[in-house]
């Protein structure tokens, strides 16, 4: 049986770069599962995913195809969850354990490696509140690629933008073998 990656993609601009992510490993023949939070649907369409994955993604809470819930059903077995790109909105819920939608009740069932890579413009990223957040996720295991100093979408240089899907896969390198 192959390792089962999930992939959680929040709504942010990034989230089209999450589609070569998502291509690279299942060309390495992971299982790979994708889970879109609503506002990721506004940037990226699950077509894209059921195709590169070969299933249609997650994107509700109750979805008949899991009995006992994805939240459940996705973190038995997974050998890594990768959340990229990570929004602010994200970070917040899974730093503070919300579980107030799929992705961050996800997060609270997976017991193997975390990886997010964040996204999100300058003023945000250097928000205490976002620092603060993602200070907690860290001390909890999480382990964060990223983000890069560059182009944003906002149309101004600076740190925020999502790390590149090749440096993410290689930040994953360890938890993949
Ligand atoms: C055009 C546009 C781009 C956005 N880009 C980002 C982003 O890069 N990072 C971020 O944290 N939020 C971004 N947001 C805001 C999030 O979409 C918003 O906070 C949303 O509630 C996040 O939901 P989610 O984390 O459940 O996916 C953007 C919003 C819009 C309209």
């Amino acid at each position: 049986m192959n390792p089962r990656v999930v992939v959680g993609i929040s709504g942010g601009i990034a989230a089209f770069k999450t589609a070569a992510l998502v291509s690279r490993l299942a060309q390495r023949e992971f299982d790979v599962s994708v889970v879109l939070t609503e506002a990721a649907q506004q940037f990226v369409g699950a077509a894209t995913f059921a195709a590169l994955c070969n299933r249609p993604p997650v994107t509700k809470a109750f979805d008949e195809r899991f009995p006992l819930g994805p939240h459940i059903e996705l973190a038995q077995d997974c050998s890594l969850f990768i959340v990229a790109p990570a929004t602010a909105h994200v970070i917040a819920s899974c730093a503070l354990g919300t579980a107030d939608c799929l992705l961050s009740t996800l997060y609270l069932n997976m017991t193997c490696p975390v990886v997010f890579a964040p996204a999100m413009s300058t003023p945000m990223w250097e928000h205490p509140a976002v620092q603060r957040n993602v200070d907690q996720l860290q001390r909890d295991g999480v382990h964060m690629v990223g983000p890069e100093s560059g182009w944003l979408s906002c149309r101004r240089q600076g740190a925020g933008r999502m790390s590149e899907p090749d440096a993410i896969l290689a930040a994953c390198e360890t938890f993949l073998k």
